[in-house]
């Protein structure tokens, strides 16, 4: 729990309010960031200059307390020690000891405190000198001539890192990236050592052209980055003058909000326990399905690692279970172009918002279809007892649209639900009726049909 009684949720709705009240229209982008940090996810900003990319980015870092940052605007000249750190050159002597083994060497700084203190009150140093040298030889036996890599203050010991003009990398940087940000890990002289961020922000103000092979090998670091988001100018007059009157005033802004970076990790740990419905999962799959179909590519390794998300906006949401709704955040996950995020998002429209019409009306077409197909075949005079096979041919076809329709009576969670797959049913049945009657056969019900099969 918590170590005070404010819930978690709250204060993550707390930091991304008081956020928001500081930059104007950037809603979808803090939620975004607050969904990267619950899912220790990456998240890359694409805008246009000037359009607070880094500002909303900053913002909500600051109101994280304990997480150690980093943050590095990157050009081709930005090289690997700036990202990583640089080897300690003291250690590269014979017989000296690395200065953050003696720092983490508890005997050796006690004797060192006990020494400094005797010298303070004037008292002689004693054999304590001896004593220091002593252990501080052990300790060289042991670690000493290892090369060591300084890594204070960069991404080895950074919780949260901000990437700015993250394509501008140069290659070597870029091959070191990309295991950072794929595994959260750097080799460097033969060590590897472990990256704990939590989540990479990444911003630019372009996506490179990949089909340029000069340019290919940023793709890799664009798929890495799973998260997406666009900013556009601020659209709205009056927020555009309210932010310009702030900035007038040259009031700076106090935090108001704030959670720890140990509170942070208890939140990953409800999100990761909303559960996921089986209904929500096929959901997923539907609109995969429906994606690809539409000509836009997601990979399976894509669509295997969505469900965090999804409990992420669930969580924020307060759903105890990730809901349907929930999946209209994908709307930031499945597009790779910029140019399909309009399909992506009306897609998701269309399934999530109502996903048990989107499949109801799914089976009326098809049993309109049907229906006009049945229409043209009875009439045609060319063809013996044409009625009549018609009349097989659209059975068949109601028969298994009822079995769909009874899959989705079963499903149906709600009584809205239940309603629209009652009407489904009374429409199959109108058709099945007319149909009979179009060609003086006597009616037999769907569902006497179906258990007859
Ligand atoms: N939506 C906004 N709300 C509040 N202030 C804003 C907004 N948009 C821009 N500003 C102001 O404009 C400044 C510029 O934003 P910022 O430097 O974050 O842009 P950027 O998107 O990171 O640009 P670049 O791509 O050049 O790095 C901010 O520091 C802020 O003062
Ligand atoms: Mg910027």
């Amino acid at each position: 729990m918590s170590t005070n009684q404010t819930p978690l949720r709250d204060k993550m709705l707390a930091v991304m309010a008081d956020v928001n009240a500081q930059v104007a229209e950037r809603e979808e982008l803090v939620e975004l960031i607050a969904i990267a940090l619950l899912t220790r996810k990456n998240l890359f900003l694409l805008g246009a200059p000037g359009q607070a990319k880094s500002y909303a980015i900053n913002a909500f870092r600051s109101r994280i307390t304990g997480a150690r940052q980093f943050e590095r605007l990157l050009s081709k000249q930005t090289d690997e020690e700036q990202l990583f750190g640089r080897i300690d050159l003291s250690s590269l002597i014979p017989g000296s000891v690395p200065r953050d083994v003696l720092e983490k060497n508890p005997q050796y700084q006690e004797m060192c405190g006990r020494l400094k203190a005797r010298l303070a009150s004037g008292q002689s140093a004693g054999d304590l000198p001896e004593q220091i040298e002593r252990q501080r030889k052990a300790l060289g036996e042991l670690y000493g001539g290892e090369p060591k890599v300084n890594t204070a203050g960069k991404i080895p010991e950074a919780d949260i890192c901000f990437l700015d003009e993250c394509f501008k990398a140069n290659d070597g940087v870029l091959n070191s990236l990309l295991t950072a940000l794929n595994e959260r890990k750097y080799t460097n002289e033969g060590r590897t050592y472990h990256i704990p961020t939590i989540s990479f922000f990444a911003a630019s103000n372009e996506i490179p052209n990949f089909a340029d092979p000069q340019e290919k090998i940023l793709e890799a670091l664009y798929d890495r980055l799973e998260l997406k988001v666009v900013t556009e100018n601020i659209s709205d007059r009056v927020k555009r003058l309210a932010v310009l009157r702030d900035k007038q005033a040259g009031s700076s802004r106090q935090i108001a909000a704030s959670f720890t970076l140990e509170e942070l990790k208890e939140m990953q740990g409800q999100v990761s326990g909303i559960p996921v419905p089986d209904s929500v999962n096929e959901l997923a799959d539907d609109i995969l399905c429906e994606l690809r179909k539409s000509g836009i590519p997601v990979s399976d390794r894509k669509y295997l690692n969505y469900y965090p998300i999804a409990q992420a906006k669930a969580w924020l949401s307060g759903h105890a279970a990730v809901e349907s709704k929930d999946l209209l955040t994908l709307k930031n996950y499945l597009w790779q172009k910029p140019g399909d995020r309009a399909v992506v998002e009306s897609t998701l429209n269309r399934m999530c918002v109502n996903p048990m019409s989107d499949k109801v009306n799914g089976i009326r077409a098809m049993a309109v279809e049907a229906q006009e197909e049945f229409d043209a075949a009875r009439q045609d005079a060319s063809k013996p007892k044409a009625g009549s096979r018609a009349l097989i041919k659209l059975r068949g076809e109601l028969i298994r649209l009822y079995g769909m329709q009874q899959d989705l009576a079963n499903a149906a969670q709600s009584d809205s639900e239940r309603a629209l797959t009652d009407g489904l049913l009374t429409g199959l049945e109108q058709i099945n009726k007319q149909a009979h009657e179009a060609v003086n056969f006597t009616h037999v019900p769907l569902e006497q049909m179906a258990a007859m099969q």
